[in-house]
């Protein structure tokens, strides 16, 4: 190890006179303050924990007291200095008062505002040899990567020269740097506090931020008329989107992030979003981020990143607005999926799924004037997200991100005087693979019709407009019978709707999903269809813009899975306590949905009722190898046993379903796609 050169420091008898000798007053535009005191540059270099072959950068080196210390301490300064007399001036210094140090002394004249990597490729120390040959010069000249920044910085621009040189020098591990004390306290400001601001946030976005010593405003020349402290920065090695999105409380395998680190763009876009929250930091965030989530409203994305609506910016970490910034870009580039392109909505099969329609049979009904007659459908689902929490009067809280597929329940309803009658028929989707009705006859034979819950919805919008008469209620059923696929629940809701219509009942979406809730926690997902989130129960529906219609196999199981008794075994096998996703999760799964990213997609994909149904359903795991063997992904989807196999093409799910209905478990398989719900619902929720 080499011996830290001779270094003489700066007194304030010898800044005094290079002052008058050479004719230099600080000025106050570039916010000169020169430290005089050698006791406190030593306090600076220490508390920087300099090391000799530190590579140091320093913003600003005026007379040269603290890049004297930083030499003295070993350090390998680059100096950058934007006043060209000074600038001129340095080397001298330097030489005269650390002449060993010379060749570890490099500077450039430059604001540091817009110093980059660039400019210091090359440099030369200002060591009087540096210049004297060619070849010595090249062996001079070097690839140079700042690791810590020491600086007394200009006090006008402090802030944004620590911001931009964190995000222009990748390299540079942390700072320890001299500003004005309320500067100080600013950037080490955490959520909550009075100071905290911008400069807080957006230095978190780096690293964290920590107060050093305050530092005698006697020690400078001129004496400011503000207290200084230093401020150490620690780059954190994990971006605030991995700590969002790595951070996911999910039991998913680590490494499911959105890959990376963040791109530029998406910086600029939270900070975009921080400026915009502190500009009017004393409204509330609903009205203050009104213009930035343009053209989402701010209220439900504030809510479903869980931020209350009527909080502050100063009550926002940087991680909530990293999340923030992310959802609203999944969900936008959702929207723009969904741009009205007629071959997707047909590739997509369905329309919305509350498909409604009054059938051209007028007549008189007790309750007036009315069709006798409604039609209405609703489509069977997927969960891509099923994340059960603790259970409360016998409901689990849920987590979901519920899918449509393009298989639909019909019921037709005919008003008649009294009494019920209910007529069920079955009918395969086109390209179903060893499709017989018996397996779903006979599920369905198990069932209470007193239960069925499409007579159960018509009772209850019955009850709400006081019609007191009967109806023959019939169903056609695509959605394979006990199956985790939400068939019967789509029954309620599809039934709800050509209730609503027949009975002219007025009901609104939302007040029919309310009396969904009461059905079944899947009726109002029937209503809505689409892609939508889910929570509480399962019940509260927020729809999501519409995801791309990628391609599914469905192995249908000859056996059937009762809900109740797969929550049981999920209760019983005491992972219950399992955390629901957090909004990192749901972005993430977003973003792969929007994009079409089936590998992503695959990763995030997550159902707690899985391992339960395969504890009670073993030779489902077999389907599921062979899916994996043939490139697709599987999962099982609700309470089971149906397994879904995600495919990137139509050709594809056709082959798979060929090859799956072969299998011994499997009684029959559908190829289908993704369901598109009516997006003016999900512009409704979303949408400003
Ligand atoms: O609401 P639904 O009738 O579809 O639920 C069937 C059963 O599934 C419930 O009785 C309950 O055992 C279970 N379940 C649950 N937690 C939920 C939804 C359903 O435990 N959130």
């Amino acid at each position: 190890m080499e011996e830290n050169p001779a270094v003489t420091l700066l007194t304030p008898s010898v800044i005094h006179r290079l002052c008058r000798q050479l004719d230099i007053r600080p000025t106050k535009q570039l916010g000169q303050n020169f430290v005089t005191e050698p006791s406190a540059i030593r306090k600076i270099v220490r508390e920087a924990g300099i090391k000799a072959g530190d590579q140091v950068l320093e913003v600003g080196p005026g007379l040269g007291s603290l890049t004297l210390g930083l030499l003295e301490a070993g350090a390998c300064v680059t100096a950058c200095e934007i006043d060209p007399r000074l600038a001129r001036f340095l080397p001298a210094t330097i030489l005269s008062h650390a002449s060993g140090a010379a060749g570890q002394m490099y500077l450039i004249q430059k604001d540091a505002l817009k110093l980059l990597p660039a400019d210091l490729v090359g440099l030369k120390s200002i060591a009087p040899d540096a210049e004297k040959t060619v070849s010595e010069r090249e062996d001079l000249s070097r690839e140079f990567s700042p690791e810590v920044l020491v600086s007394n910085l200009p006090y006008n621009v402090a802030v944004p020269v620590l911001l931009h040189l964190f995000a222009a020098f990748p390299s540079l591990k942390r700072a320890l740097v001299m500003v004005q004390k309320e500067v100080a306290l600013r950037l080490c400001a955490t959520p909550g506090s009075k100071v905290y601001g911008v400069p807080s946030v957006k230095i978190a976005w780096y690293g964290k931020a920590r107060m050093g010593s305050e530092i005698s405003r006697r020690v400078f020349y001129p004496q400011p008329n503000v207290d200084s402290a230093l401020v150490e920065i620690t780059r954190e090695t994990k971006t605030p989107v991995r700590r969002v999105f790595e951070g996911r409380q999910s039991n998913l395998a680590p490494g499911t992030a959105p890959a990376g680190e963040p791109t530029e763009e998406e910086r600029q876009a939270v900070f975009k979003l921080i400026d915009q929250a502190f500009a009017s930091r004393r409204k509330m965030l609903r009205a203050g981020l009104k213009s930035w989530a343009q053209p989402l409203a701010a209220a439900p994305l504030l809510q479903a990143c869980g931020i209350d609506p009527t909080a502050r910016a100063e009550n926002l970490s940087v991680e909530h607005f990293t999340a923030l910034a992310r959802l609203r870009g999944a969900l936008l580039s959702g929207f723009e999926n969904s741009q009205p392109d007629p071959s997707e909505q047909n590739a997509s099969g369905e329309g919305a799924p509350q498909d409604c329609e009054n059938l051209p049979v007028g007549g008189e009904t007790s309750t007036g004037k009315s069709p006798l007659k409604a039609r209405a459908s609703a489509h069977g689902k997927i969960n891509l997200l099923l994340a059960a929490g603790e259970a409360e009067d016998g409901y689990h809280r849920l987590s979901i991100v519920f899918q449509a597929v393009s298989l639909k329940e019909t019921v037709e309803i005919t008003l008649q005087p009294e009494g019920f009658d209910l007529e069920v028929s079955f009918s395969a989707p086109p390209g179903a693979v060893g499709y017989d009705s018996s397996r779903d006859q006979q599920a369905m034979s198990g069932l209470d019709p007193q239960n069925n819950l499409a007579i159960r919805a018509f009772v209850l919008v019955s009850a709400h407009c006081g019609y007191e008469g009967g109806a023959q209620i019939k169903i056609n059923k695509q959605v394979p019978v006990a199956a985790g696929m939400a068939g019967g629940s789509a029954d309620g809701a599809a039934a709800l709707l050509a209730a609503n219509q027949v009975l002219q009942a007025g009901l609104s979406l939302g007040e029919l999903a309310e009396l969904g809730a009461s059905l079944g926690a899947d009726v109002p997902f029937g209503l809505y269809g689409g892609t939508s989130f889910a929570d509480r129960r399962g019940d509260r529906i927020t729809p999501l813009p519409p995801a791309k219609p990628l391609h599914l196999v469905v192995a249908v199981s000859p056996e059937t899975l009762p809900t109740p008794k797969v929550f049981q075994q999920f209760d019983q096998s005491g992972v219950a306590s399992t955390a629901l996703p957090t909004i990192a999760d749901i972005t993430a799964l977003l973003e792969a949905l929007y994009s079409g990213n089936l590998d992503a997609l695959a990763k995030l994909i997550r159902n707690d009722l899985q391992a339960p149904a395969l504890a009670l359903l073993p030779q489902l795991e077999a389907t599921i190898e062979t899916a994996k063997e043939q490139e697709a992904i599987p999962f099982i989807t609700g309470s089971g046993p149906s397994v879904i196999c995600l495919v990137d093409s139509a050709e594809k799910a056709e082959e798979l379903a060929a090859r799956l209905a072969q299998l011994e478990q499997v009684a029959y398989t559908l190829p289908l796609t993704f369901s598109a719900s009516d997006i003016e619902l999900a512009r409704k929720q979303w949408l400003a």
